[in-house]
């Protein structure tokens, strides 16, 4: 749940483009995007919208349990995109990321750097200028 939460609040990829095959209708309105236009699309601000998220900006784990998930289009949460071309390293990544993370946890306590403001770069995707700093606490 904390590491859904943090690829909401910050998606490494936030934004991707798509060219229409084809007129598509949108759902959500009486436009059209013609065939041929490039959509641009940002999973950044879908997963800041707070009738999807309330206080988007709150790091909260718990919107992530079985129950409040359950409740949420597929497709309020793409950090890995959807559809056809979305990421195929997926499931490797989530499992790196969990395997990463219980390691250093079962060794070593996270706590926050106070000092530390992490700056953060829009480029291609979301980074740091300035590192990222934590203490660890040996266990
Ligand atoms: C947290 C880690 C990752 C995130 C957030 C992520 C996110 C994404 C996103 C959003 C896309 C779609 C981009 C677009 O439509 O323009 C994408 C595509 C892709 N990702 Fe990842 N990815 C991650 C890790 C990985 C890993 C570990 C691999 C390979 C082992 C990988 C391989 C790919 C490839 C090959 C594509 C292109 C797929 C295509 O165009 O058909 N990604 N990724």
């Amino acid at each position: 749940m904390i590491v859904y939460e943090t690829l909401r609040m910050h998606p490494p990829v936030f934004f991707f483009l798509k060219e229409a095959g084809v007129d598509t209708p949108l759902v959500s309105s009486d436009l059209v995007v013609p065939a041929g236009a490039t959509v641009i699309m940002s999973q950044r601000t879908l997963h800041m919208h707070p009738k999807l998220y309330p206080d988007p900006h709150v790091f909260d784990p718990e919107r992530f349990s079985s129950a409040n998930s359950a409740e949420r289009h597929p497709f309020a949460y793409i950090p890995f995109s959807a559809g056809m071309r979305s990421c195929p390293g997926r499931k490797f990544a989530m499992m790196s990321l969990k395997t990463t993370i219980s390691k250093v946890i079962w060794n070593f306590q996270i706590l926050p750097d106070e000092t530390y403001e992490p700056e953060l770069l829009w480029g291609l995707s979301m980074v740091t200028a300035n590192g990222m700093r934590i203490k660890l606490l040996k266990r």
